[in-house]
């Protein structure tokens, strides 16, 4: 297709590094597996990889407590082991999006151990410290995602310092110029050394309110549920800085940001995409439907109302933090709804984003005893809530022990049925979620209706069918899904359609549509 921009137009796949390919074989994924893997990731026709954080981190969150913002984590492998990646990757047409942790750092990173050394310190005020009420409590009522208060007390300093999620995630201060400056410089770091795109963790907390109110209460069962959280995130100071941030991205040709919004509705999600702002954001609303056509349809809807003209949309259904699509909607080892799903995610309008595994269909592993988890959340919350190890386990390849992942114990079990399902087996079954995953891919990229079309319904109310219509310049293609078990019929628009599926096949009129069966039919006009 002519003007093919990559992060508009391909398909962006999210490896979370721990659990893709170990080549050391520890039981931990690391760089040097991914590129391993590279010429797969070419094969099933993606056109970037978003890396979960790969910076050194303690691993309290996994990641996402970052020590050092310019360097690889040594469980991972080295700086030479990432240039590597990166020019292996460029080979390949596929492009690298790095995961910024920039709300907070660990407790291990070199400004905080300064920050709290002394009030005095050059560091100190490169986090969020206050003092005690007279009383001796925090400053304020805010609550920590990841259970209790958001203020941790020091002693040795008399003073709280605030963390949003745990408390070895320090919030930093991003009034402090200092810290702005420094934080945009890893930015410029990374894009020099080849990345082209950046995931922001939690943007939309950077700024807390200047006065630090109380959020007001609101019904909800644990505490970070009960409060309304309008002085925590979304403060207004952020846009300004997305203004700044796309223009160092914009100074690399092609460069891309995209950010994941915390609390956001599909409205505020969408006030922070545009050409002098993030390039896009992460829609949870559609992720997180039930299977029912006219939620899809809903979500959609109302995200491509809320986009403004000079923002491109983009769509997920699975990421590192929620329950994998496949599991939340199939039932057993069943791929039908799952390829539903799939097809649905590649044929909307807006940047598909596959999360490593779904073009198997790999479901969540099961989640059994508390001493077994290894997210700490999942430890805290249990047994309401068992963390997000599910979602994490190891990629699987091969029916070879530890699904091929890596010769040593893995960091988190292999789903049982790796046996089945992996990689391996599944090219060689046409019938496979992969074959399934990388044939769509391939319809999808050579079909300009289907990467840059406009949208258009072709169901009012769908209960059961969900049917739409991309138009590009010449062309129009129609998607038309079984979400349900029946035997259904559906009347096409007028004219002869050919099925871009099955080849050489042409339908007018009305059609059968089995159970859980995807058509993908085109009109050249
Ligand atoms: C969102 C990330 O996706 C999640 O994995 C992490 O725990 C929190 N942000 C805190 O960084």
């Amino acid at each position: 297709m002519k003007d093919f921009l990559w992060w508009r137009d391909g398909v962006i796949y999210q490896i979370y590094p721990r659990s893709f390919s170990d080549s050391s074989n520890d039981g931990i994924g690391d760089l040097q597996g991914i590129i391993e893997k590279l010429d797969y990731l070419q094969a099933l026709g993606i056109d970037a990889i978003w890396l979960s954080p790969i910076n050194p981190s303690p691993d309290v969150d996994f990641g996402y407590d970052v020590s050092d913002y310019t360097g690889i984590d040594p469980k991972f492998g080295t700086m030479k082991d990432f240039e590597h990646l990166v020019k292996e990757a460029k080979k390949r047409d596929i492009h690298i999006i790095m995961d910024l942790v920039l709300n907070h750092t660990s407790d291990q990173h070199a400004w905080f151990l300064k920050s709290k050394q002394s009030k005095e310190n050059a560091h100190h005020d490169f986090y969020i410290w206050k003092d005690p009420k007279p009383d001796g409590e925090p400053p304020n009522n805010w609550q920590a995602v990841f259970g209790g208060p958001a203020w941790e007390y020091d002693e040795d300093l008399g003073q709280y310092y605030y963390h949003m999620f745990f408390k070895e995630q320090p919030d930093v201060n991003w009034r402090n110029p200092e810290v702005r400056s420094a934080m945009l410089d890893v930015f410029r770091f990374w894009l020099d050394k080849g990345v082209e795109g950046f995931r922001l963790d939690v943007f939309n907390a950077y700024f807390k309110d200047p006065e630090f109110k109380d959020n007001p209460p609101k019904f909800g069962i644990r505490g970070f549920d009960r409060q309304e959280h309008i002085y925590d995130v979304s403060q207004p100071e952020m846009y300004p800085l997305l203004e700044e941030i796309r223009t160092i991205v914009d100074e690399h040709k092609q460069s891309y940001v995209v950010g994941e919004t915390f609390l956001a509705d599909t409205q505020q999600t969408a006030s922070y995409c545009g050409n002098d702002k993030l390039h896009a954001a992460f829609n949870f609303d559609f992720a997180e439907n039930r299977w029912h056509p006219q939620r899809f349809l809903d979500s959609v809807l109302k995200w491509y109302d809320a986009l403004a003209a000079d923002a491109w949309p983009n769509n997920f259904l699975s990421n590192h933090d929620m329950k994998r699509a496949a599991s939340r909607y199939c039932f057993g080892e069943d791929d039908s709804r799952a390829k539903v799903a799939l097809a649905m995610l590649l044929t909307l309008k807006g940047t598909p984003f596959l999360y490593y595994g779904e073009e198997i269909g790999m479901r969540d592993i099961p989640i059994r005893k508390r001493a077994d988890i290894k997210d700490p959340i999942g430890k805290h919350f249990w047994p309401f809530y068992k963390g997000r190890d599910g979602c994490r386990a190891p990629m699987q390849w091969r029916n070879a022990p530890h699904a091929g992942f890596s010769l040593a114990e893995p960091w988190l079990p292999v789903n049982d049925n790796y046996t089945k399902r992996n990689v391996e087996m599944q090219l060689s079954d046409p019938n496979s979620m992969l074959n399934f995953s990388m044939k769509l891919i391939s319809i999808r990229r050579s079909t300009p209706a289907l990467i840059r079309g406009d949208f258009t319904p072709l169901t009012e109310q769908p209960r059961f069918i969900l049917a739409y219509e991309r138009q590009y310049e010449g062309d129009r293609v129609i998607v038309i899904l079984n979400f349900s078990s029946r035997l259904l019929n559906f009347e096409l628009p007028k004219g002869g359609w050919t099925c871009l599926l099955t080849k050489n096949t042409a339908y007018t009129g009305k059609i059968s549509m089995a159970p859980y069966q995807v058509r993908i039919l085109e009109k050249k006009v």
